[in-house]
């Protein structure tokens, strides 16, 4: 038996979080219970390594040690949750995966794509995410939304041209392979974009029953 995987990914304030929520109680709704989980993270020891990644400190941390700290987060994080969930025939939902290790230290910090893809067969063997699901704003509109929402961490300072490389890696991948990727666009209210995922809940849903 073998669930299925989801990513939700996107740049800061695109609304990943708040609208995995409301994906989550449309999947319950329905009588599936995703288990619902985060990157980097989602284990007690992959959320110590995200503390290191995300919070500021006085010593800058060079790009390899981010993208190494990364992947050790998620090898941690396949073995002890998400594997085991998976073979157990559970829906689950990331939020953010591998995608985000191509956007932000492939594109933001610019680190060879083919260093990180050696880093995920590794890691992840054939392992790959069933439906991505991107959320595409404007680099502008996400930035005043994260600015609003909380202080920011060690990503969220970075600047503009950062974020437009982010936004247009994920934009690239996705128009790669369009059979996993499914783009919504975040940049209106919730409504809006809780209308623009309804297909793909319905999709899930239908790839549960099956
Ligand atoms: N479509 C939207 N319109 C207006 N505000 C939004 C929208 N989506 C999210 N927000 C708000 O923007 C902030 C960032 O959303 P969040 O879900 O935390 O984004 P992410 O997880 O992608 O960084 C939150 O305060 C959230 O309430
Ligand atoms: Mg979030």
């Amino acid at each position: 038996m073998s669930g299925l995987f989801i990513t939700f990914e996107g740049p800061e304030g695109a609304g990943k979080s708040t609208n995995l929520q409301v994906f989550a109680q449309a999947l319950n709704a329905a009588g599936c219970q995703p288990l619902l989980t985060r990157e980097p993270g989602g284990t007690s020891v992959a959320e110590r390594i995200r503390d290191v990644l995300l919070s500021h400190h006085e010593e800058r941390m060079c790009s390899d040690a981010e993208l190494l700290l990364m992947f050790a987060a998620r090898a941690q994080h396949l073995h002890a949750l998400i594997k085991p969930a998976l073979d157990a025939g559970r829906v689950v939902i990331s939020d953010r995966f591998t995608d985000a290790t191509y956007a932000y230290q492939g594109g933001g910090r610019g680190i060879p794509v083919e260093r990180i893809a050696s880093l995920e067969t590794w890691v992840q063997g054939e392992l790959r995410p069933d439906i991505t699901v991107i959320f595409d704003v404007p680099v502008e509109v996400g930035m005043a939304r994260a600015r609003a929402r909380s202080e920011l961490d060690r990503f969220e300072v970075e600047e503009q041209s950062f974020f437009e490389a982010v936004r247009n890696t994920y934009l690239s991948r996705a128009a790669a392979e369009p059979q996993r990727y499914r783009v919504i666009d975040a940049s209106g209210d919730l409504q809006q974009v809780a209308a623009a995922m309804q297909p793909v809940i319905n999709e899930v849903l239908e790839r549960w029953h099956a």
